[in-house]
C-alpha cells in the first residue's frame, strides 16, 4: 500500500493527537504508549467526530457522542452506541454495526508516514 509521509515524529509527543487530511479522509493520529495509530476521524455510527474520544488502557477509543468503542489496531467494534441508558440502544439501531476504518503507520527518519487509505 503506498504510504505518504505526514509529519515530523517531534511535532507529535506521547499522549497527543492531530488530524491530518490524507486524500479524501480526515485521519485522526494518535501517540499513545509509545505506539502511533491513525484511525478515519469519523465515528461509523453516526459520522460524528472521533477526535476528542478517550483512549483507554487496552487501546481503544471511545466514541464521545454515545461511546461506540473502537480497537485501536484493528478498528473492531468493542460495543457499539451504548450511551446514553435506552436512547443509546435504540440510536445503535440507526446505523448497522461497522468497524472504524484504519491506516497503516510507519516510523521512517524521523518522520511519521501513513498508508494513503485505509487497509481492507
Ligand atoms: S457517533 Fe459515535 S457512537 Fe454515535
Amino acid at each position: 500500500m503506498p504510504m505518504i509521509k505526514v509529519l515530523p515524529i517531534d511535532e507529535i509527543p506521547e499522549d497527543s493527537r492531530k488530524i491530518i487530511d490524507v486524500g479524501k479522509y480526515k485521519v485522526l493520529v494518535i501517540h499513545s504508549k509509545g505506539q502511533f495509530f491513525a484511525v478515519d476521524n469519523h465515528c461509523p455510527h453516526m459520522n460524528l467526530p472521533l477526535k476528542n474520544g478517550k483512549i483507554t488502557e487496552d487501546h481503544a477509543i471511545v466514541c464521545p457522542f454515545h461511546r461506540s468503542a473502537f480497537d485501536l489496531e484493528t478498528g473492531d467494534v468493542k460495543e457499539w452506541s451504548p450511551w446514553p441508558p435506552v436512547m443509546g440502544k435504540a440510536l445503535g439501531a440507526i446505523a448497522r454495526e461497522k468497524a472504524l476504518p484504519i491506516f497503516e503507520t510507519m516510523e521512517k527518519d524521523g518522520w511519521l508516514w501513513i498508508a494513503d487509505k485505509p487497509g481492507e
